[in-house]
C-alpha cells in the first residue's frame, strides 16, 4: 500500500478502520505501516475520499 502525500487530506478514515496498516504521521497525513499484512485491507483503497491510497 502506498499513500500519496500530496493527495492525502488527513481525514483519518484509513487509520481508524485499519490501525494495523496505517498511521497518521507528524504532518497529519497517513502513511502505511511497514511490514504490515495488507491482505485484509484491499477495500481501503475505495474508502479514501481523495483516492490517495494505491496498491503499489
Ligand atoms: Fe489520507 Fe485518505 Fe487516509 S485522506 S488519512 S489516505 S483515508
Amino acid at each position: 500500500m502506498k499513500v500519496d502525500q500530496k493527495k492525502c487530506i488527513g481525514c483519518g478514515a484509513c487509520a481508524s478502520l485499519y490501525p494495523d496498516n496505517f498511521k497518521i504521521n507528524k504532518d497529519g497525513k497517513a502513511e502505511p505501516i511497514v511490514g504490515s499484512d495488507n491482505s485484509d485491507a484491499a477495500d481501503v483503497i475505495g474508502i479514501c475520499p481523495v483516492s490517495a491510497i494505491s496498491n503499489e
